[in-house]
């Protein structure tokens, strides 16, 4: 591959618990490039959520190399880690996180203030961004009063705010339904064409799989298989 985006090389990842040490990550290779949508299965402990969290400089590797960009994160400072996590990374987790007091449109624009947009101009760009993900409507909700799947395209907008080159997100479908998984899939699968944004997608849900450009199977902190897919399918095609 030319040029990736995400170059892990040879990352472990052990926990030391009293005596016990546990391998969650066991030497993985991987290689991500610019726009790709990577679907990452394996069943629960296999190491999904640690690989998601040190491409995104959330934790260090015991041992092993994650390249972003050429760059060696592994090697960053906490100044410089943080710097990335904000300027380069879009996470969208499980339990969507969204901070209570807020609307949704304040929720987005928290994040671009952090990045040092002044109010106006994170008001309107809030606004685009929710309208991407369907809920410019809801922009003065506060998250008590979004469903589960409006709360996560919340959260998909506000993880696309500083246009991240990486978005990183764990299980967003866990907590929907059907009807409501589908639209949150469609929001990240349409931000990855139309934005060229990079997609990594942790799942245990083996019918999202059919639409990445590749399915990396992790199995006891270690990769499994890859399946490349030339046609990857629609998220309306997907059956589940
Ligand atoms: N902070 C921690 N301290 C000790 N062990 C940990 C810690 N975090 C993860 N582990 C262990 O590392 C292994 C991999 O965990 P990880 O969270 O990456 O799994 P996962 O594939 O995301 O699982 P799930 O699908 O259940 O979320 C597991 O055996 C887990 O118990
Ligand atoms: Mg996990």
């Amino acid at each position: 591959m030319n040029n990736p985006l995400i170059l892990c090389r040879d990352l472990t990842r052990q926990y030391k618990m009293g005596a016990v040490t546990v391998h969650a990550l066991r030497g993985l290779n991987l290689e991500i490039a610019t726009g790709e949508f990577i679907v990452l299965l394996g069943p629960s402990g296999s190491g999904k959520t640690t690989t998601l969290n040190l491409v995104g400089g959330l934790d260090r590797p015991t041992g092993g190399a994650v390249l972003v960009g050429g760059e060696d994160i592994t090697r960053y400072n906490e100044k410089q880690l943080t710097r990335y996590r904000r300027e380069q990374v879009g996470f969208v987790f499980q339990f969507f996180n969204l901070i209570p007091t807020l609307t949704a449109s304040e929720n987005v624009e928290f994040a671009l203030k952090l990045n040092g947009s002044n109010g106006r101009s994170a008001a309107s760009r809030a606004l685009e961004l929710l309208d991407i993900v369907g809920l410019r409507e809801r922009a003065n909700h506060f998250p008590a009063e979004l469903s589960g799947g409006e709360q996560q395209r919340v959260s998909i907008a506000r993880a696309l705010a500083n246009h991240p080159a990486l978005l990183l997100c764990d299980e967003p479908t866990g907590n929907l339904d059907v009807k409501t998984g589908h639209q949150v899939l469609q929001a990240i699968r349409d931000l990855n064409r139309e934005e060229g944004t990079t997609v990594i997608l942790v799942t245990h849900n083996t019918a999202i799989a059919p639409m990445a450009d590749r399915i990396v199977r992790l199995s006891d902190g270690q990769i499994d298989s890859i399946t490349v897919q030339d046609e990857p399918e629609l998220v309306a095609e997907l059956a589940w």
